[in-house]
């Protein structure tokens, strides 16, 4: 039941986008010495070698995280430069790009003595390696199970400062369905809390459809609004099927953040342009 397996897409341009979002947004929160909470409901492996099987079948990187390295770093919008250095900090001594990180270590490298790390995932193997390289770091927890079924354990924190992160597959259809009750569950138990959910760009109905849903449930509970970023870069096979792109829907989103998505969407679009270059930035309000 559990096939798809993270390794196979690290590093691409969803990925670039979703952890360029996560890396502001949990920089905004280090502004106050106030400890937060990070919950990952669908965590991964933590971080994934580019060198391996899985990454080299489709060198999805390549289109994402390679492109971006290769360009004149001069150039950069800010928040572009800054997730570069954390994929370079990842990476260690070495120059070259062998090892993506993962939301996990994100989260990771951004947190402080005061902060927590919640990190939930189901695979089995996925969640070996992220115990391994996590689970006994002071403030992580890594857990072995449903991340939807973790936010009433996990929400509110005991600071009241969190950011949840949702990040299904949506390879079971009961994804779409799920994430959007998790979000109202979310915004029940914590109305003024960061959610950021991961929503692919499909030709699928249910795909179409859960950003206008997540939207009005987040207009109707949530304190401060949301905003949300996409980003198109294919058109698809011949049939307009596969990824196009993906978006960020974040709720209560720091007040910084559309500014500098304006900027850094349409350079991320035309950085990882795969013939069809597209971007689209809203916000409630
Ligand atoms: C898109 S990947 C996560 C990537 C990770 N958030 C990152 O950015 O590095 C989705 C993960 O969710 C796991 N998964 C699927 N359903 C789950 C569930 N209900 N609860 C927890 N993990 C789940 C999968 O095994 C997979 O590793």
């Amino acid at each position: 039941m559990l096939a798809y397996r993270h390794a196979f897409h690290a590093g691409n341009h969803a990925d670039v986008l979703k952890h360029l979002v996560l890396m502001r947004v949990l920089q905004h929160m280090n502004l106050k010495e106030k400890g937060w909470r990070l919950v990952d409901t669908h965590a991964g492996a933590g971080g994934y070698s580019l060198e391996g099987e899985y990454a080299q079948k489709k060198q999805e990187y390549l289109g994402g995280v390679a492109r971006l390295m290769d360009l004149p770093q001069g150039g950069l919008p800010p928040a572009v430069a800054e997730y570069l250095d954390f994929v370079r900090a990842f990476n260690g001594t070495s120059s070259r790009l062998k090892q993506y990180p993962g939301s996990p270590a994100f989260g990771q490298m951004l947190m402080r003595d005061q902060d927590q790390l919640r990190l939930y995932e189901m695979h089995p193997t996925e969640h070996k390696i992220l115990d391994s390289y996590l689970g006994q770091q002071p403030g992580v927890e890594v857990h072995m199970g449903d991340g939807f079924a973790a936010l009433k354990a996990q929400l509110p924190p005991p600071t009241r400062r969190g950011v949840l992160l949702i990040d299904p597959p949506y390879e079971i259809k009961t994804d779409y369905a799920r994430t959007l009750a998790a979000l109202r569950e979310a915004l029940e138990r914590f109305a003024d809390g960061t959610v950021l959910i991961w929503l692919p760009q499909l030709q699928l109905l249910d795909a179409t459809q859960l950003p206008q849903r997540l939207k009005a449930t987040a207009t109707a509970k949530a304190k401060k609004g949301w905003l949300h970023a996409r980003l198109t870069v294919t058109r698809g096979d011949e049939h307009g099927f596969g990824l196009l792109g993906s978006s960020m829907l974040v709720v209560n989103p720091p007040h910084t953040l559309r500014n500098e998505l304006a900027t850094v969407l349409p350079f991320l679009a035309q950085a990882m342009d795969d013939g069809a270059a597209a971007h689209l930035l809203e916000s409630s309000g």
